[in-house]
């Protein structure tokens, strides 16, 4: 496609895509700050997300968002991967430089951004139970460490999944490449443990978060009630016009529970900044979104 606007052109690149909402978010941020660019959808055949993002680069665009099924191709894609994409094994964002194809990934820092910034709620020190092993968790277990929890516990129904996890970040706090301090406050566990009584995962959490795909199927992960403190934030990564299950669950449990929405604003205005180098306000947008829905 050829663009005669002095605008830089970014997209999100995705199969399907028409549901996305990131052209409404980038259209703000852009207004908002005052950037020149514009931001629309992309189809790309599911054989040809690497031809897509050539003719993008050929085409002058600065960058593109990426979402299912591509984010894996876009990690091998990139000339360069950022630490999080690294520790995601996922990329969600890609800019297109002067030296190459960087592959970074903001979902982690969308769900800590919004945690922290948009909820209150402090993560440092804090007791912290992740649901679910797969990309969605993975993505976010450096950005959560980066905040220096006091326990990470990744609970899974596939146990093994959840165990290579913890042995992932628990490698990154012995000393090896790209080592990252609190690895060692990582562990795994079933959801049968959670909340057993005399066991390692006993004690209540602080904060729990539900990164399984449940949540799309209309089910609750088998998280038990005493996984939630007294006022306990439960955080779904997925968002709806109602609650989730698990957030219901929660909610009937004590705990002040959350969609991913603010996720969803949080983690567009980390791929922006990456962009353009100015970091939006994003109060007013999930509002909109959130009246939308
Ligand atoms: P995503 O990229 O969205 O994370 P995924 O990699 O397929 O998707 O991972 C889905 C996660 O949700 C997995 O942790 C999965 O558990 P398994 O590893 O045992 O498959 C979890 N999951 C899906 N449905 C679930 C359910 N009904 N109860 C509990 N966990 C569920």
């Amino acid at each position: 496609m050829s663009v005669r606007s002095s605008a830089t052109p970014y997209c999100v690149i995705g199969n399907p895509i028409a549901h996305s909402r990131s052209p409404d978010i980038h259209a703000y941020f852009a207004a908002r700050t005052g950037q020149d660019m514009l931001y629309e959808r992309c189809l790309a055949p599911i054989d040809g997300f690497a031809a897509t993002v050539r003719q993008l680069i050929a085409d002058g665009y600065g960058g593109a968002s990426i979402t299912v099924p591509f984010k894996l191709e876009a990690a091998a894609l990139a000339d360069r991967l950022t630490a999080r994409a690294q520790a995601a094994g996922a990329v969600n964002t890609l800019l297109f430089g002067a030296d190459g194809i960087v592959g970074d990934n903001t979902d982690g820092a969308g769900l800590v951004g919004d945690i922290v910034r948009n909820a209150g709620v402090s993560i440092a020190g804090k007791r912290v139970l992740v649901l679910g092993a797969g990309g969605a968790v993975r993505g976010a277990i450096l950005p959560l460490l980066s905040e220096r929890p006091g326990a990470l516990v990744i609970a899974n129904r596939t146990r093994a999944t959840a165990d290579a996890l913890a042995a992932h970040f628990k490698g990154h706090a012995d000393g090896h490449a790209g080592a990252h301090a609190g690895g060692h406050n990582v562990s795994a566990c079933d959801f049968a443990d959670i909340g057993a009584p005399g066991g390692e995962h006993a004690a209540p959490f602080d904060i729990v978060i539900n990164g399984t795909s449940a949540s799309l199927a209309g089910a609750l992960p088998p998280v038990p009630a005493a996984a939630f403190a007294h006022g306990a934030l439960a955080y779904d990564m997925m968002y709806g016009a109602r609650p989730t299950p698990f957030m219901a669950f929660a909610a009937a449990h004590g705990a002040l529970a959350r969609d991913g929405l603010g996720m969803l604003v949080e983690q567009a205005a980390e791929a922006f900044f990456l962009w353009r180098g100015v970091r939006p306000a994003t109060d007013e947008i999930l509002a909109r979104l959130r009246g939308a829905l």
